[in-house]
């Protein structure tokens, strides 16, 4: 017994003593001490030689040295992954990887990049201009000299410092950029950003996108005009969609007009987003004024032209019925993965 006492002892120390660089090393430790042939094993196999009134006193000897290496081996396997990390014996490089959530695409992007695909089909090509623009191509050069009422219409937001720059309230300015760069024959659209000074709500925000169009040549005429939007609705909506034009006013189009395209939720018959109308209005346009071809020294005898400006977010209200114009700006998740797979 006494032997079996110091040999247990002796066994302790070892197993205190006991230190492992890496996996392999404390795997080692396992098969020698915990093993089913291990010592702790053989140790306990020695209760069968001690004597009956001896034997609850030293089931608590074997018993304590038992658990003694078993904590021995957790500390050892645990001072492993705290300092060796670079250990990649007990990785299994057979796993297969964390999958990757493919993102999804922006509604107002998808929309934006049919009703490009349509337009180019026409022959229209894509322009661009800054989102911070000058008050001559925003405004002046479309017909809107200080003072003039209709700058009102649109609630600018201008730049402290100075105030001859603003963010762009329509994408017409691109209209001035084009032509006071390009000579007819221009066919172009501008997808982008623009920005009014309102209060954020359900029905208006203070920035939106537009898509503005462009033509100018010889012999231009509003029922181009008018073919040409009846050939966007028809591709974006379908054969069943009809369009309406309301005379209006734009001072940089004469005669300008609103179009209104037969509601796609109801069909015409009358619901909440058409305001029970059956019709719902989705871009302002018209013939470009004369003064405004003079301005870039096109000739307005020689050359005719159309343009309208329509905005993206109304697009795409019509098509994913989305009834609230915050949620395109406000990157809930929920919201945009209801449209993965739109392109
Ligand atoms: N710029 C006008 C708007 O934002 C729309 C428009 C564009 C009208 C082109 C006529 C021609 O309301």
């Amino acid at each position: 017994m006494e032997e079996l006492l110091k040999q247990i002892e002796a066994y302790k120390q070892e197993i205190t003593a006991f230190t492992a660089q890496n996996a392999d090393e404390v795997e080692a430790f396992r098969i020698k001490y915990l093993g089913t042939k291990g010592i702790v094993k053989n140790v306990m196999g020695e209760m069968k030689n001690v004597p009956g009134e001896n034997r609850k006193e030293f089931g608590l000897i074997l018993n304590a040295f038992k658990v003694f290496a078993e904590e021995r081996f957790e500390a050892l396997k645990e001072s492993l992954t705290a300092t060796d990390t670079t250990t990649t014996s007990n990785i299994d490089w057979s796993l297969p990887g964390d999958p990757i959530s493919a993102g999804t695409r922006h509604p107002l992007s998808v929309v934006r990049n049919q009703m490009v695909a349509i337009f180019k089909r026409l022959g229209f090509a894509v322009a661009e201009g800054p989102e911070i623009e000058d008050d001559w191509h925003n405004f002046t050069a479309l017909n809107l000299p200080e003072n003039h009422p209709a700058r009102d219409m649109q609630d600018t937001f201008y730049v402290n410092q100075n105030p001859d720059y603003l963010l762009r309230t329509h994408t017409s300015s691109v209209q001035a950029r084009i032509m006071e760069k390009q000579k007819p024959p221009i066919r172009i659209i501008c997808p982008g950003r623009v920005y009014r000074n309102e209060t954020i709500s359900a029905r208006a925000h203070c920035f939106f996108h537009q898509v503005e169009g462009l033509y100018v040549d010889e012999n231009v005429s509003f029922a181009d005009l008018k073919q040409t939007l009846y050939f966007f609705v028809q591709e974006m909506f379908g054969k069943d969609a009809k369009i309406r034009f309301r005379p209006s006013y734009f001072p940089f189009t004469e005669p300008s007009a609103e179009m209104d395209i037969s509601c796609t939720v109801c069909g015409g018959t009358g619901c909440s987003l058409c305001k029970h109308t059956g019709w719902v209005e989705i871009l302002g346009c018209g013939m470009v004024h004369p003064k405004m071809l003079d301005n870039f020294g096109i000739d307005s005898n020689e050359y005719t032209g159309f343009a309208f400006g329509m905005g993206i977010e109304r697009i795409c209200q019509l098509k994913f019925r989305v009834n609230d114009l915050r949620l395109y700006s406000q990157n809930d998740v929920r919201f945009l993965r209801q449209f993965t797979g739109a392109v």
